[in-house]
Parts: C-alpha cells; structure tokens; sequence
C-alpha cells in the first residue's frame, strides 16, 4: 500500500521524513535503517543532526545499510556515497561505525563484493526502514529502467540519463563512473518500511508512474505499488504535476 503524503515545501518535507525515521528509531532504537544518497535526503539528514544535536534523537543502536556505491570509487573519493553519508549524517551524530554498512565500490571480485553485502543484509535481519529517493527515470537506488527486475545486490550499467544527472557533483560527464553496484530490489522490497522523497518537479512523471502506471521493470520504482508500507512524501510542487 502507498500512501501519499504532500509536504508545503522541501523543508517540511525534511522535518516530516526526519519525524518518521525518528519515530522508527524511537520505537525500536536498534532500528536497521536503508539510507540513500542524492541531492535529495539532504533536508532529511540535516534535521536528523540537528535532532541529536538537541539531545532528541540517538543513533547509538542502529544500524546502516547504504543503497548504493559507484564502482571504482574509493571510499575517499569525494564523490563516493560512503563520503557523502559521512559528511552529510555520520560524522555528526552518534553512529557505531562498526554498524555501518556500504557495498563496496572497489573490489577484485565483483559478485563476491556483491555476495558479502547480501550476506551482511541477511545477518543483520532485513532493513526496517528503507528511505528511498528516485530517478527522473524511476531508479531505485541504482537499479535502472530494465527488461527485468534484478532481486538482490549486483553491478550495473548507469543509463546515460543518469550519468547525466549525477554529472552535477563531478568535474565533468567522463568522470561519472559506468558502474554502480547496488540493492536489488528484492533487498528494498524486503525492506518492512518504506518512505520515498521526492522534492523536484522533474521526477513528478516518475512519481506519477510509480503510484498509478502499470508495474513494470522500465520503471523500477512502480514495483514498491506491491509493498504493504510505502510512504511516499512529496513537495507541493511535485504534487502540482501529479493526478491522484
Ligand atoms: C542517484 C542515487 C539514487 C537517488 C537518485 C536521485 O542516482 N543512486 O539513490 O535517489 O540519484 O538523486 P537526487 O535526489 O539527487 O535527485
């Protein structure tokens, strides 16, 4: 089930996502939560901080799951998911970092890099709440428009439109990675919980798609109309370009 939620603005937006992984928290602090990377959780993450930094929220027990990594990158990179969680939510509350958990982007052996994510995934017991953003194109993570659905952690050629957006935090397009490797979405559908964002007018027709289309892998994100907790939150401006 979706239930779609519209936020006035991007900020109230964030305070409302912070309130629901708050309240996740809360309820169970050693809560497994799925964190996602993008321009977008930003608001999120901030409120998050700011919610530890008044004493009213304690990471001390959670746990991490990232959605994604480039492949290639190192975990120093700057543009690698692993430092963009750092910088943006980790360094400044109070995570275990033995609790934090990353595909990794750089390996030898790539479906043994990806075995090892699933294996960490099934010993921490599943994901409570996964956050989500999207893609113009309806990703999820990193899994792309597509023939078929792919269910677990795997490697995967970024589609152009992609690369393209995601060129924004590179010096220029040829450094953009090929490759991610991410969650499949068997993984986020695994997830118990699910709150998708999405704050920018250019993913309304994937919003509108992913809670009306038809469930279909060329638009990855229309499978979460078959999960039982799916809160997707929206800005109004968003919500203007959507038919409900
Ligand atoms: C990236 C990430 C996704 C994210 C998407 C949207 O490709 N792999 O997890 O949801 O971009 O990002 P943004 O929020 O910056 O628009």
């Amino acid at each position: 089930m979706v239930e779609l939620i519209v936020a006035e603005d991007y900020q109230r937006l964030s305070e409302q996502a912070a309130h629901i992984v708050a309240r996740q928290i809360r309820n169970k602090p050693d809560s497994v939560i799925g964190f996602a990377t993008g321009s977008t959780p930003l608001g999120l993450y901030r409120e998050l901080v700011e919610m530890h930094r008044q004493g009213e929220l304690s990471l001390a027990k959670v746990t991490t799951f990232n959605l994604d990594e480039y492949v290639g990158l190192s975990r120093e990179h700057p543009q690698s998911y692993y430092r963009f969680m750092w910088e943006n939510l980790f360094a400044h509350v109070d995570i275990e970092p033995d609790r934090i958990h990353f595909p990794a982007g750089l390996f030898t052996d790539g479906e043994a890099a990806c075995e090892a994510y699933e294996r960490e995934l099934e010993a921490a017991g599943g994901i409570d709440l996964q956050i989500l953003g999207i893609g113009a194109n309806g990703h999820i993570g990193f899994n792309e428009p597509a023939e078929s659905l792919t269910l677990s952690t795997h490697i995967v050629g970024l589609a152009e439109e992609t690369r393209q957006a995601n060129a924004r935090f590179f010096e220029n397009l040829a450094e953009v990675p090929r490759e991610a490797i991410t969650m499949g979405i068997g993984n986020i559908m695994n997830a118990r919980a699910i709150l998708l964002l999405a704050s920018d007018k250019n993913k309304a027709e994937a919003v509108q798609s992913m809670l009306t289309g038809k469930v279909d892998p060329k638009v990855p994100a229309s499978v979460l109309q078959l999960h039982p907790r799916v809160t997707v939150l929206v800005n109004a401006e968003v919500a203007a370009h959507l038919q409900t």
